[in-house]
């Protein structure tokens, strides 16, 4: 495989070329960003830290028979993963109140959820990720209906995986952003990352945040708090 010229750059992540049309690299970088791109900052090994996180979280979706774009690991920066094309659309699955959800309803920071909930963003930083409903989705033609039900129910599928995952490495998944990308078939794939930058992850018993939380409110220990999770994770 051979490596060729660059997509796309994002926030934390560039995405290359191969010289296979199917097959592209995604390469983490040590960025942080907050405040859609408003706030940045950057420690030495964060990408790879990020990329070894969801590296695992994707290979244990994968075994739980997620549909995704991981291929394999190349090297503690970059992963080969299948060409798709992304779905202007954010699914957030949240479990317990926080962030924009808190904020927007009055509802305390964690304040257990009576059901986990799906939401959804227009994937546009130019519009600051406005947050649509299932209707905007197909009236916009960000997705056809039956993609969005797909959507859906692999959204909350992967809710139920990664709750009792993280239970076992004593992290409670509070609410999470994924996105997908159809394949060279149309099929729907499990895209992007999912790794601290797009996870709230709280200690199980203390409530100590471990996840970019810490870098959007300053509290310190970024660093510290993704390599625990990484660390939690392969020791599990
Ligand atoms: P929010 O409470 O700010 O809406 O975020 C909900 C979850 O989605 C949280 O785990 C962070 C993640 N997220 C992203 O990964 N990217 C984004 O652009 C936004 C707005 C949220």
């Amino acid at each position: 495989m051979e490596k060729r010229e660059l997509l796309y750059r994002g926030k934390a992540k560039d995405i290359y070329a191969t010289d296979n049309p199917d097959v592209c690299v995604m390469r983490y970088r040590d960025d942080l960003t907050a405040l859609n791109g408003g706030k940045k900052g950057s420690f030495p090994g964060k990408g790879a830290l990020n990329r070894r996180i969801s590296d695992m979280i994707f290979a244990f979706l994968e075994t739980g028979g997620v549909k995704t774009h991981f291929i394999k690991t190349i090297n503690e920066y970059e992963v080969l993963i299948r060409k798709v094309h992304i779905l202007p659309l954010e699914v957030i699955v949240r479990n317990i109140a926080a962030g924009s959800f808190s904020k927007k309803y009055g509802v305390p920071e964690g304040k257990p959820l009576k059901m986990a909930l799906l939401e959804f963003s227009l994937k546009d930083d130019a519009l600051g990720d406005p947050m649509i409903s299932p209707s905007h989705a197909i009236a916009l033609e960000l997705v056809t209906e039956e993609q969005l039900n797909q959507i859906s129910g692999v959204a909350m599928g992967i809710n139920n995986l990664l709750k009792a995952l993280f239970d076992r490495v004593n992290l409670t998944l509070v609410d999470f952003k994924i996105e997908f990308g159809t394949g060279s078939g149309g099929n729907i794939l499990l895209a992007d990352e999912i790794t601290p930058d797009t996870c709230r992850l709280w200690e199980k018993d203390a409530g100590v945040k471990m996840d970019k939380d810490r870098f959007r409110q300053d509290l310190g220990g970024v660093e510290e708090a993704y390599r625990e999770v990484a660390n939690r994770l392969a020791n599990y």
